[in-house]
C-alpha cells in the first residue's frame, strides 16, 4: 500500500541542549522510519528557542543534519512577543506552554496570553501544550479574538467534548490526538512502572480513551508528542515525563485500521492533508510512503532509529510495516535502513 509523505506536527528533537536524548539526526531518522517525511520540532530545547540567537542556531544544525522536512516553532515567554513576531515567517508557528511540562517554559501569566495573541501574525498557527481549565481558557480567548488555536495532545473526556462544541459554535479551533493517549490508558500503568509511564499529559482513564475514539471526528491532528528521554532517566530518581513516538505511530494506526476501529484514509487525513492545510505547509512533490500492511510483528525498540532506545509499546503485536519511503524523488528509506544524507531534510519555511 501506498500512503502520502506523513506529517508530524509536534516531535522533540533535542537539540541543542540534549543530544544524549536525541538530535536532529536520529530524530529524522526515525521519523522516516516511522513514514514520516516532514516533522515540527517543538521549542522546549536547552537553550530554548525563544529568541533570535537560540532560533538562529537550532536552525543551522538542523540544516546540517536533518534527513527528513522540518520547521522549527518558536516558544512563548512572558516578555518575548514583540521580539520574535519579526521571526514569525521562519517559524513552523508559536507554542504556548499553559502548563507545567518537560522543560523550562510556562506561561502561567494570562496577560502574556493576550500580548502573544496581539502580536504573533495571523499567517502562523499558535499551538498549546493546556489541559482541563486552560484548555477552557484558551478556547475563550480563541473567541474572543477570533484568532485560530490549535490544542495539542488532547487526552481527556472533558476536553475533547469542550472542543466538540466549540467547534459546534464555530470557533476557529483545531487539536490534535496522540497515539499513547489512543493505545493506552491508566490501566497500562502499572507493567509500564511510574517512571516509564511519566508524560504529560498523564495516561489518562480507559473511559477517557473511549471518549477520544468516539469523538475521532473532532480529532484534525493524530501527532506523536515523540518525547524521547533515555531509559536511564525514565527509571531513574526524578523521571522526566514523555514517550518516544515517531516509529510505532503509523503501525499501531495501521493496525486499528485493520481491526476497522478507523480507516486508512482517516490516518491520512489527520497526519497528512489537515496538518498541512493547518499549518500551510508545501507539498512535497514525488513522496511516498510504502507500507506492508500484511507484515504483522512485536514492537521492539531495539529495531528503532531513536537515540533513546525504549518503547512504552514495548512487545505489542503490530500490522504494517513502512518498508520504503521516497522523498522528493529520492528513495530515503528501505527495509530499516536510512539511506538519505545528512542535510537533505529541508526547511519547509
Ligand atoms: C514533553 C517533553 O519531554 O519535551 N513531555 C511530555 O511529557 N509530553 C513536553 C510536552 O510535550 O509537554
Ligand atoms: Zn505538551
Ligand atoms: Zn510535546
Ligand atoms: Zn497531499
Amino acid at each position: 500500500m501506498k500512503l502520502p509523505g506523513l506529517t508530524d506536527i509536534h516531535v522533540h528533537l533535542r537539540e541543542p541542549g540534549a543530544t544524549h536524548k536525541e538530535d536532529f539526526a536520529t530524530g529524522t531518522a526515525a521519523a522516516l522510519a516511522g513514514g514520516v517525511t516532514t516533522v515540527l520540532a517543538m521549542p522546549n530545547t536547552q537553550p530554548p528557542l525563544v529568541d533570535r540567537a537560540a532560533f538562529e542556531r537550532a536552525k543551522r544544525v538542523a540544516e546540517e543534519k536533518a534527513y527528513c522536512d522540518y520547521g522549527l516553532y518558536l516558544g512563548a515567554t512572558l516578555a518575548n512577543a514583540p521580539a520574535i513576531q519579526a521571526l514569525a515567517p521562519q517559524a513552523a508557528g508559536l507554542k504556548l506552554y499553559l502548563n507545567a511540562t518537560y522543560g523550562p517554559l510556562l506561561l502561567d501569566d494570562m496577560s502574556a496570553w493576550t500580548t502573544h495573541l496581539e502580536h504573533w501574525p495571523r499567517s502562523r498557527p499558535i499551538v498549546a501544550h493546556a489541559e482541563g481549565k486552560t484548555v477552557a481558557a484558551l478556547l475563550f480567548f480563541a473567541a474572543l479574538y477570533n484568532r485560530p488555536v490549535h490544542i495539542c495532545h488532547v487526552s481527556r473526556r472533558e476536553e475533547i467534548l469542550l472542543i466538540k462544541a466549540a467547534k459546534e459554535k464555530g470557533y476557529p479551533v483545531t487539536c490534535e490526538v496522540t497515539p499513547h493517549h489512543l493505545f493506552l490508558s491508566t490501566a497500562d500503568i502499572p507493567a509500564l512502572g511510574a517512571g516509564r509511564a511519566e508524560v504529560r499529559p498523564r495516561l489518562a482513564s480507559p473511559e477517557d480513551v473511549q471518549a477520544l475514539w468516539k469523538n475521532l471526528e473532532v480529532i484534525d491532528c493524530f501527532a506523536t508528542d515523540h518525547a524521547p528521554h533515555t531509559l536511564a532517566e525514565k527509571d531513574g530518581e526524578n523521571p522526566p515525563s514523555g514517550f518516544p513516538g515517531l516509529e510505532t505511530a503509523l503501525p499501531l494506526l495501521l493496525t486499528a485500521a485493520h481491526e476497522g476501529r478507523l480507516t486508512v484514509e482517516d490516518i491520512v487525513q489527520r497526519m497528512h492533508t489537515n496538518p498541512r492545510r493547518i499549518f500551510g505547509l508545501p507539498e512535497q512533490p514525488e513522496t511516498w510512503v510504502e507500507v506492508d500492511v500484511e507484515d504483522e510483528y512485536p514492537v521492539r525498540a531495539s529495531a528503532t532509529h531513536s537515540k533513546c532506545r525504549w518503547t512504552p509499546f514495548e512487545g505489542r503485536r503490530v500490522r504494517g510495516r513502512v518498508a520504503r519511503v521516497v522523498l522528493r524523488g529520492r528513495e530515503v528509506y528501505r527495509a530499516g535502513r536510512v539511506l538519505a544524507s545528512p542535510g537533505f531534510g529541508k526547511n519547509i519555511r
